[in-house]
């Protein structure tokens, strides 16, 4: 009797398990890959923790698909290559509205066709690739992209992914999942778990990550997959590897929604359009709707639906010739400027900032822009109180774009700069050749924190713990005065400063005192002397000796390639001023030891001047458009074709005969990494 009613709450507690899986796995399916939840998320954690509980309190009724443990694997020591059974290619970027109308004609042309093409329009999610392999419907393997052919295998982090299916379920006999699949898709974070994400690593004290990509890439990329569990990534598949012999398909939307059926996430914002104008519609419409989706997007790739012409089109050594990514320009997103103040930076530049209403911009929370000088902001008219469009410019540094002046009140206010240092009272003054308003007090105490925090900062004399924050201090403390001061501190000195605990005090001492061995070129940028950038700083270092530069005249510093007169003027200017001598002389006392040294970089002043560059094959990075403006803002001249007096020939991806013609002239071949190199470093 005993023995049949233990039996009986056996299998009662065996089937509500199963019962509570089946009802997990089919609420994940509703949720991820139909976008059609039926349950709430309270109601599904519930469900969740049922089933934990129970598992906790009976560890027999564990299976190894049981959805409790996508968190319950064991850390790797490292990443195993993960080939692609077919590869796994990236995308051509068209870079605005006519790149894609170029494409669309490429594609009519090799497809001889004056017919409208159908096109799908996806979102082009912004975070990292995978490729996921199902045999006989089980998830056997995962792996990131790498290089297109092997990447890193990433399996037991991907079965952490609610949204990744550990089995593929087969809705009809007419879809029977095939006995191999690869699918193709993209890994994610939401925005709004991004920011919940880098506030919980703020509270612990972590760096916090620099938009959702990176969260998610960092996110999938641990060697714990107890990590990268606790971590909110999600999935959208895009495509397929190679395709299963026994599915038909006849079009990219087929795919889409058999990949559906058999319970894989695809992203519901697509759609298939008649033509290239249709898909630039779709285009328009989405660089308005961005801004409302819940996570990030930087594009919209359009791919010809067709298969057959797919497969007509073929595929470039990178990309395929059948899609394109239309990427958006910065990302821009409305908000107020509730007020205009000024900072006044190491030089004296008085530079107006805006404060803005936060919002979120790419993924990073925005509250202030530059807004460059009293010129930009005329230019631009920008008031007090306006409705604003932010973006970041390089994706990096917020600047406001334009203003809605269609949402102005006449409420707004505007601007101007203020006649006097708000830091230390001095007049402010604009010389007459300058776009900037300066303080005149160079003992201004803005002034004089700005030039200790650039001193210490990682290009200069790199000492480490020596930020903002802490300068002002020591500056408004009367701690130090000048940067030379900072090398007769003592430990004395800091440890009554309130907050400042021993540890710190001990290792910033020590940081300074590591950064005694410093390279010229370090030490000169250093110094802070105007136009002397890393690049001049290291073109001086070429004089040999820290005495060589000061001792050097106008006419001499001129001499050196890629110095002009105004930089001359400025670094003989700097070193024949009696203060900046003894600041020299002070520090080289307290043990500033600069190790004479070989120039560390190239020198290619003037590089791109006067020269004929050629552009052939795609270029992964940027348009040629982009590449050819930054060149010719440095004085080359872009041609067509390529002959005898070409001086460069960048051959990017898929270079033709552009390319022979150039090996065979003789004349410079540059890859994109070089080319890229080059104009970075010019
Ligand atoms: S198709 C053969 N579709 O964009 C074409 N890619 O350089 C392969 N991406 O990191 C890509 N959303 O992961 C495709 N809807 C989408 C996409 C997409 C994002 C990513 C892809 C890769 C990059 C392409």
């Amino acid at each position: 009797m005993t023995t049949e009613r233990l039996i009986t709450e056996d299998e009662d507690l065996s089937s509500k398990a199963a019962e509570l899986r089946g009802l997990i796995e089919y609420h994940n399916h509703r949720y991820y890959a139909l976008d059609d939840p039926e349950i709430s998320d309270a109601e599904y954690d519930k469900l969740f923790r049922q089933l934990v509980e129970l598992e906790n309190e009976h560890p027999e009724l564990i299976t190894v698909d049981s959805p409790t443990q996508r968190v319950g694997f064991a850390p790797i020591e490292k990443f195993v290559p993960f080939q692609h059974e077919a590869p796994l290619l990236s995308l051509e970027n068209a870079m605005n509205l006519e790149e894609a109308i170029d494409f669309d004609r490429r594609v009519r042309k090799l497809l001889a066709t004056n017919e409208e093409i159908d096109y799908v329009a996806e979102l082009k999610m912004d975070g990292l690739a995978v490729e996921l392999v199902y045999e006989n419907g089980v998830l056997t393997g995962a792996g990131t992209r790498g290089d297109g052919y092997t990447g890193e295998d990433v399996s037991t982090n991907v079965r952490t992914i609610r949204s990744a299916p550990w089995r593929l379920v087969s809705p009809s006999n007419e879809s029977p999942v095939p006995a191999k699949l690869g699918v193709r898709g993209e890994v994610f974070m939401d925005n709004s778990d991004f920011e919940k994400l880098n506030e919980e690593r703020s509270v612990r004290g972590e760096a916090p990550f620099a938009n959702p990509r990176n969260a998610a890439a960092g996110s999938l990329r641990q060697l714990d997959p107890a990590v990268t569990a606790s971590r909110p990534l999600r999935v959208f598949f895009y495509g397929v590897g190679a395709l299963p012999a026994e599915v038909e398909f006849a079009t990219h939307y087929d795919i889409l929604e058999r990949l559906k059926g058999w319970g894989l996430p695809v992203n519901p914002e697509l759609r298939v359009c008649h033509g290239i104008g249709a898909a630039v519609s779709y285009f328009e419409e989405l660089v308005e709707k961005r801004e409302y989706l819940p996570y990030e997007i930087d594009g919209v790739v359009i791919k010809v639906n067709d298969l057959s012409a797919q497969s007509l089109l073929g595929e470039k050594s990178r990309s395929p010739r059948w899609a394109i990514a239309l990427k958006f320009s910065p990302h821009q997103v409305q908000t107020h400027v509730r007020e205009i103040r000024v900072n006044v930076g190491r030089t004296g530049i008085v530079t107006p900032v805006a404060i803005l209403n936060p919002v979120l911009v790419g993924g990073v929370t925005v509250k202030r822009a530059t807004l460059h000088n009293i010129d930009e902001i005329t230019r631009k008219d920008i008031r007090v109180g306006d409705a604003v469009l932010v973006h970041r410019a390089g994706d990096v540094i917020p600047e406001v774009a334009e203003v809605i002046t269609s949402r102005r009140t006449g409420e707004e206010k505007v601007f101007s700069m203020p006649t006097e240092c708000p830091d230390c009272g001095a007049i402010v003054v604009r010389l007459p050749d300058e776009a900037f308003h300066r303080c005149i007090n160079r003992n201004c105490p803005a002034q004089i924190k700005g030039s200790i925090v650039h001193f210490a900062s990682r290009d200069a004399m790199d000492i480490n713990g020596l930020g903002d924050k802490i300068v002002s201090r020591f500056i408004d403390e009367k701690i130090i005065r000048t940067v030379s001061d900072l090398y007769s501190l003592h430990l004395e000195d800091l440890e009554h400063l309130a907050g400042f605990g021993q540890k710190s005090a001990q290792n910033l001492l020590k940081s300074i005192e590591d950064s005694k061995h410093v390279s010229l070129s370090r030490f000169l940028y250093g110094l802070g002397i105007s136009h002397v950038g890393t690049f001049v700083a290291d073109l001086l270092a070429n004089f040999g000796s820290l005495e060589r530069v000061r001792s050097a005249g106008m006419e001499e510093l001129q001499q050196t390639r890629g110095i002009g007169e105004k930089v001359a003027s400025a670094i003989a200017t700097y070193f024949s001023n009696p203060e900046n001598s003894r600041l020299v002389d002070e520090l080289l006392e307290l043990g500033v030891a600069i190790e004479n040294q070989q120039p560390v970089r190239v020198v290619q002043a003037g590089y791109w001047a006067g020269k004929t560059v050629v552009f052939t094959g795609g270029l992964s990075s940027m348009s040629r458009q982009e590449a050819g403006r930054q060149i010719s803002a440095k004085g080359a001249r872009i041609t067509e074709s390529v002959s005898k007096k070409t001086d460069v020939v960048v051959a990017g991806a898929d270079a033709g005969s552009k390319l022979d013609k150039a090996r065979k002239l003789g004349v410079k071949v540059m890859t994109e990494d070089e080319f890229i190199g080059a104009v970075t470093s010019d």
